[in-house]
C-alpha cells in the first residue's frame, strides 16, 4: 500500500521537486552509464508497478523482476517474515509475478532516468531441463526495453532452480541462452548485457568451475548474491525451521567473502554486482573493497528507509 501511494505521489507531484542526478557519481560498466553505483535489487518491484517512484529516489539503477513467461501466484502465505532485531527478512515468495507481458507494457514508453535491468526466471511448472526455454522467451520479450538482463538461477524458493549452478546444467543452459542472445543482437543491432545471479550457498569447490563457464560464455556480469538457506546465520533459533531464504545483515559477510573468492577466478571484464546486507555507507564500502563494481540493496531499504540511499551516495 505504501509503495502504491508513493508511486502516485512520485508520478505526479513530487517528481517536480526532485533534484537532478549528480553526474560526478557516474560510472560506466557493461557499456552502461550508471548515475551512481547503488541500485535496487530484484524482488522489490517485480512487475514494474512502481517505476516513477524508483526512477526518482536517487538510485543509480534498478532491477525489476523476477518475472516469468506466465503470471503465477507463488507459494502459500505467510511467505515473508521480518526479523527486525537482526535487520533480516526470510522470504518464501516463489516468483509471484504478473508475467513478462505485463512488465513489457509497463516499460513500453516509460521515460527512464536510470538504467533498468530485468531479472528473469522460470515458471514453477516448467521442468528444470527445459528451464532455458522460459528464459529465452522472457529475453525476446524484454530485450529492447531494458539495459541489461539478469538470469536468476539462485532463488531458493523455486524447486530445483539452483541445480542450474551445476556444471552439467549450466553449460547447456548458457549455450542455449547464448544462441538466443546472438540472434537478438543481430536482430536489434544492439547488445543488451547478460548478468547471472548467484546463490550464496554454492559449494566453495565449485567456484573455479563456475567462473570458467562464466568466462567461456562471456557473461557480462554476476550478482553476488541472492538469499541464503543457511538459517544458522540468524541469532534467533526460532526461525531455523522457517521455509525461505534469509536476506539482510546476516548475509553481508558471506556475500562479501564470495565476491573476493570469485574475483580471483573471473576475467577482468566481468562486472561484479555486490548484493546482500548493505545497511550503511560503511557496509557498502566493504563490498566495494571486497571487489564489487556495483551494489544492490533490498532489505536495507525496508529497515533504514530512503535515507540509506542518500547516506551511501553522499
Ligand atoms: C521479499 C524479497 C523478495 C525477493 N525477491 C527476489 C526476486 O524476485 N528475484 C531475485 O533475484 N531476488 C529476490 N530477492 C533477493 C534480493 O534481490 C537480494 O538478492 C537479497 O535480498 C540480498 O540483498 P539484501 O540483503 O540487500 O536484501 C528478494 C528478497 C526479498 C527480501
Amino acid at each position: 500500500m505504501s509503495l502504491s501511494a508513493a508511486e502516485i505521489l512520485y508520478s505526479s507531484y513530487l517528481k517536480k521537486f526532485i533534484s537532478k542526478n549528480n553526474t560526478s557519481l557516474n560510472k560506466k560498466y557493461m557499456n552502461i552509464t550508471f548515475p551512481s553505483v547503488l541500485g535496487l535489487a530484484a524482488g522489490f518491484d517485480k512487475n514494474g508497478d512502481y517505476l516513477n517512484f524508483i526512477n526518482n529516489i536517487g538510485l543509480g539503477f534498478a532491477e525489476l523482476g523476477t518475472i516469468t513467461p506466465k503470471a503465477q501466484t507463488g507459494n502459500k502465505k505467510p511467505r515473508v517474515f521480518r526479523i527486525p532485531d537482526e535487520f533480516a527478512i526470510i522470504n518464501h515468495l516463489g516468483f509471484n509475478n504478473k508475467g513478462v507481458n505485463y512488465l513489457k507494457k509497463q516499460l513500453t514508453g516509460f521515460e527512464k532516468k536510470i538504467p533498468i535491468g530485468v531479472n528473469i526466471g522460470k515458471n514453477a511448472d516448467t521442468p528444470i531441463h527445459d528451464a532455458f526455454t522460459d528464459y529465452q522467451y522472457c529475453m525476446r520479450e524484454i530485450y529492447e526495453l531494458c539495459d541489461y538482463i539478469t538470469l536468476n538461477i539462485s532463488s531458493p524458493n523455486t524447486n530445483k532452480l539452483r541445480d542450474l549452478h551445476k556444471s552439467e546444467y549450466l553449460e547447456d543452459f548458457l549455450y542455449n541462452i547464448k544462441k538466443t542472445h546472438d540472434g537478438l543482437i543481430r536482430k536489434h543491432s544492439k547488445r543488451t548485457p547478460i548478468v547471472l545471479k548467484i546463490s550464496p550457498d554454492i559449494n566453495h569447490d565449485n567456484i573455479y568451475s563456475l567462473c570458467k563457464i562464466i568466462n567461456d560464455y562471456e557473461i557480462d556480469g554476476i550478482i553476488l548474491t541472492n538469499t541464503t538457506l543457511d538459517k544458522s546465520l540468524l541469532n534467533s533459533e526460532k526461525y531455523y525451521n522457517y521455509d525461505g531464504g534469509v536476506s539482510g545483515l546476516p548475509i553481508h559477510k558471506k556475500s562479501n567473502n564470495l565476491i573476493s573468492d570469485f574475483k580471483t577466478s573471473l576475467s577482468r571484464e566481468t562486472v561484479i554486482i555486490g548484493c546482500g546486507g548493505i545497511m550503511s555507507k560503511s557496509s557498502a564500502q566493504e563490498k566495494i573493497l571486497s571487489g564489487a563494481h556495483l551494489l544492490q540493496i533490498y532489505t536495507g531499504l525496508v529497515y533504514k528507509g530512503l535515507g540509506l540511499i542518500k547516506e551511501i551516495n553522499g
